[in-house]
């Protein structure tokens, strides 16, 4: 298969970035799209010029790293996939790509397709944990009882990946899909309830901080979110925050 590319190139994110377009040969429809860009950089270097900055680590849709727009939609073409997890195939011969990086002020472009999204990081410092006292012995795992249902509804919330497609999709840069998701993810358990009302507040609070905007209800976000997270966990957190706001120490 062959394609021309679209590519965003910035140097940082005080420099303007602009589009440059390469055109590639022999790309097999079994590689993923982050292999595609591989080649692309090897032949880059091969001909003397700076290769692409793009985000990766797993490549197994787990790590949720490799963050880009292709053809104006977060992860590509397909529902709930991660790009890397995307595969040539899913293209035609022939196809004009365009591949740019998200697009929110709270993650700022650290080079080309790279974004800082650190502003996740603090969100999650700010209360996306169960404090645990570790000192004397070791509790048994089965030792606090969870209900089924608690435990699936709390597993679903966990599979968010954190990659940001949601920003990137939602009109409004809202973080909201991925802050509620890992508010529920502790708080349907019972190990989480002790300090739901201190999370919901802080990590809220933080995610203001950073500048997020806020949920008008497109529901952009589950739209694009590769691990198919429900929009349903915005209302739950708006609850949460409303009932921690009344009641919660300060
Ligand atoms: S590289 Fe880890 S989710 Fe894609």
């Amino acid at each position: 298969m062959e394609f021309t590319l679209n590519v965003w190139r910035q140097k940082n994110a005080a420099s303007k970035g602009f589009f440059e377009t390469y055109k590639i040969e022999n790309i097999s429809d079994d590689m993923s799209f982050l292999e595609m860009i591989d080649v692309l950089n090897d032949q880059l270097i091969l001909e003397g010029k700076e290769p692409i900055t793009f985000d990766h680590d797993c490549r197994e849709g787990i790590c949720g790293m490799c963050s880009m727009y292709i053809n104006g939609r977060p992860h590509g073409p397909k529902k709930a996939t991660t790009t890397c997890q995307l595969h040539m195939r899913e293209f035609n011969d022939g196809d004009i790509i365009t591949i740019e990086p998200w697009r929110a002020s709270s993650f700022p472009v650290i080079k080309d397709l790279m974004v800082d999204r650190s502003s996740f990081d603090r969100i999650i410092q700010a209360g996306g944990y169960v404090s645990v006292n570790t000192s004397g012995n070791t509790m048994d795992a089965n030792a606090i009882p969870v209900a089924k249902e608690d435990a699936d509804a709390a597993f679903a919330a966990a599979t968010c990946i954190g990659c940001g497609a949601c920003v990137a999709a939602c009109k409004n840069a809202s973080a909201m899909l991925f802050t509620s998701a890992k508010i529920a993810q502790l708080s349907y358990l019972p190990q989480g309830k002790t300090e739901r009302q201190e999370r919901a507040i802080n990590m809220i609070t933080q995610m203001d901080e950073e500048g997020f905007g806020n949920c008008t209800n497109t529901q952009a976000c589950s739209a694009v979110c590769p691990k198919e997270i429900g929009h349903h966990h915005i209302s739950n957190m708006n609850a949460e925050y409303f009932k921690a706001s009344l009641t919660a120490k300060k």
